[in-house]
Order: structure tokens, then C-alpha cells, then sequence
């Protein structure tokens, strides 16, 4: 077990926590580096210059905002998400690196944007498997404000599984979703090598997260997410309009796994 035995996280430990998190993201995702890849080629294209701000929504420890800042070292990152663990990784991580910076902020409240002390409006927003944990009315509200903080033409890019409307194409719907079954079946006959829960379960014997997983209990935090809050691709189509995005639309898929695409009107 990583970091066993000690109180105090070193960044040797984060990254092997982190490490251990990537394996477990991709067990859900087989495509997770592709979408990562198209993502960022998405905010190379549309942001227009070399040293874009960009906001990673839910980044958890940094995956995606890493990633981002390799290929594009100018760039500005604010890496935002509430929960203290997956901070406390990506700040012991990757707390130097340039151009990023983490914010504990709820993306659920009313003046998330505020507590961000943006110097100037952002070029784009990113986000994988995240936005789908906020319930309908907290997501527009969230998109709503992050309207008001990203410059005209900005991009908001969601990484996630968002589902068509079950009335309208149910056998559709169906299908995607066995389909994503089966292939989780042929890669893991066995099941998943670690779940999301597993990988909760190991770091919570980690003492040297014991501050950030009280704080975690203290914000109640496991309790919050039951998985469908915002699983329709028509609740962020319909957030997205609501806020003021000019186009709304898909830009890469497989199957359900989609980068949703909005750009704020000029
Ligand atoms: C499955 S993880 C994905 C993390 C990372 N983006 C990745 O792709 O590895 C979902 C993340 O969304 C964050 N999140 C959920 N609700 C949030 C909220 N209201 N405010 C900020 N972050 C939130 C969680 O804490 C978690 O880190």
C-alpha cells in the first residue's frame, strides 16, 4: 500500500495514489486517454493563442490539467474540485508545476466564480466524468456562472457519458449502454481490477491522508454522488442554451462517451 506507515503525505506517495487512480478511471474508460487527447487538441484549436486561462471543473488530482499543460506549457490552469483528498494529491503532485493552480471550490455555489480570483476571463472551460454529479438545477446554475466568467467565444468541453432520451430512441439508449457492458465484460471477464469504491476504501488506511479524508467526512462528500444526477445529454444542452452558448453540440464520441462542445456567443 502506498504511503503506509506515515503522517505526513510526500509527493512519492501522492503519485503513486494518483498512479493507482488513473488505472482505476481507465477501468471505466477505455477511451480515457483518447478523449483526453481530442480535448485538449480542441482547446489547442479554439483558444487562439499559446498561453490560454483555462478552467478544469471537477479536475479531481490533475489528470486532465496535467495533461493539458504538457502539451501546452504556456498555458494557465485553475484546477478546481471540492473534494480535500483528491486535492491534497494533485497539490502535493504537482503543487510546482507551472501555470497550474488548484481552488477548493463547490462548483454547486453561488459564487464558485468569485472564489476563483480570476485575473482576466477564461478561454475555455474543460471537464471529464464529473458534471454529470451535479443535479439538473445546480448544473445550470453552474453553467450560468460560468458564462459570466468566460470571455466572448469561450468554450466550455465536457468529457462524459451523456445519454439520448430513453421516450424518444429507447432501443437506442438500451443498446449504448449494453454495449458498454459487454465491452467492460471482454476487457475484465474477472470484473474490474479496483472500482472507484476500492480505490476509496485502500487510500482511506492511508494515514498520511488522515486530515483530508476527516475533512471529507466532514463535508459528507461520499454521500452525495449516486451516479444519474445528470446523466441526459438534454440537461446540459438545455443548461448550455439557458447560459448564453451559441453552438451546443458533439464534437467526438464513442457510444455514449462523448466530449459535449458549447461556444459562448461572441
Ligand atoms: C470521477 S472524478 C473525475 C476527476 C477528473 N476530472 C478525472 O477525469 O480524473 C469526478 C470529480 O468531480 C468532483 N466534483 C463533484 N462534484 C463537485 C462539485 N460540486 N464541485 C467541485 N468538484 C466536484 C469530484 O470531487 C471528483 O473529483
Amino acid at each position: 500500500m502506498p504511503g503506509l506507515n506515515q503522517d505526513v503525505l510526500d509527493r512519492e506517495t501522492a503519485q503513486r495514489w494518483i498512479a493507482r487512480w488513473e488505472i482505476q478511471q481507465q477501468g471505466y474508460l477505455p477511451d480515457r486517454e483518447d478523449r483526453f487527447t481530442a480535448l485538449i487538441d480542441a482547446v489547442e484549436e479554439a483558444a487562439g493563442r499559446a498561453d490560454p486561462l483555462v478552467l478544469d471543473l471537477g479536475c479531481g488530482p490533475g489528470s486532465l490539467s496535467v495533461r493539458l499543460l504538457d502539451r501546452m506549457p504556456a498555458a494557465r490552469v485553475v484546477a478546481i474540485d471540492t473534494d480535500p483528498v483528491l486535492l491534497a494529491l494533485g497539490r502535493t503532485a504537482y503543487g510546482d508545476r507551472d501555470g497550474l493552480r488548484f481552488a477548493d471550490v463547490d462548483l454547486r455555489s453561488n459564487g464558485w466564480t468569485g472564489e476563483l480570483a480570476l485575473d482576466r476571463p477564461a478561454d475555455a472551460a474543460v471537464s471529464t466524468t464529473a458534471l454529470h454529479w451535479l443535479r439538473p438545477e445546480a448544473l445550470h446554475g453552474m453553467y450560468a456562472r460560468l458564462a459570466t466568467v468566460l470571455r466572448p467565444g469561450g468554450l466550455l468541453l465536457d468529457g462524459d457519458h451523456l445519454r439520448d432520451d430513453a421516450t424518444a430512441v429507447p432501443t437506442l439508449v438500451r443498446l449504448g449502454q449494453v454495449l458498454i457492458e459487454r465491452e467492460e465484460r471482454r476487457r475484465f471477464p474477472d470484473g474490474l481490477p479496483e472500482s472507484w469504491q476500492g480505490w476509496w476504501e485502500a487510500i482511506k488506511e492511508d494515514p498520511a491522508l488522515g486530515a483530508p479524508l476527516a475533512e471529507r467526512e466532514q463535508r459528507r462528500l461520499s454521500e452525495d454522488h449516486h451516479g444519474s444526477e445528470s446523466v441526459q445529454l438534454a440537461t446540459h444542452v438545455d443548461g448550455l442554451r439557458a447560459a448564453g452558448f451559441a453552438e451546443i453540440g458533439t464534437i467526438w464520441q464513442r457510444g455514449e462517451n462523448r466530449i459535449l462542445a458549447g461556444v459562448l456567443a461572441p
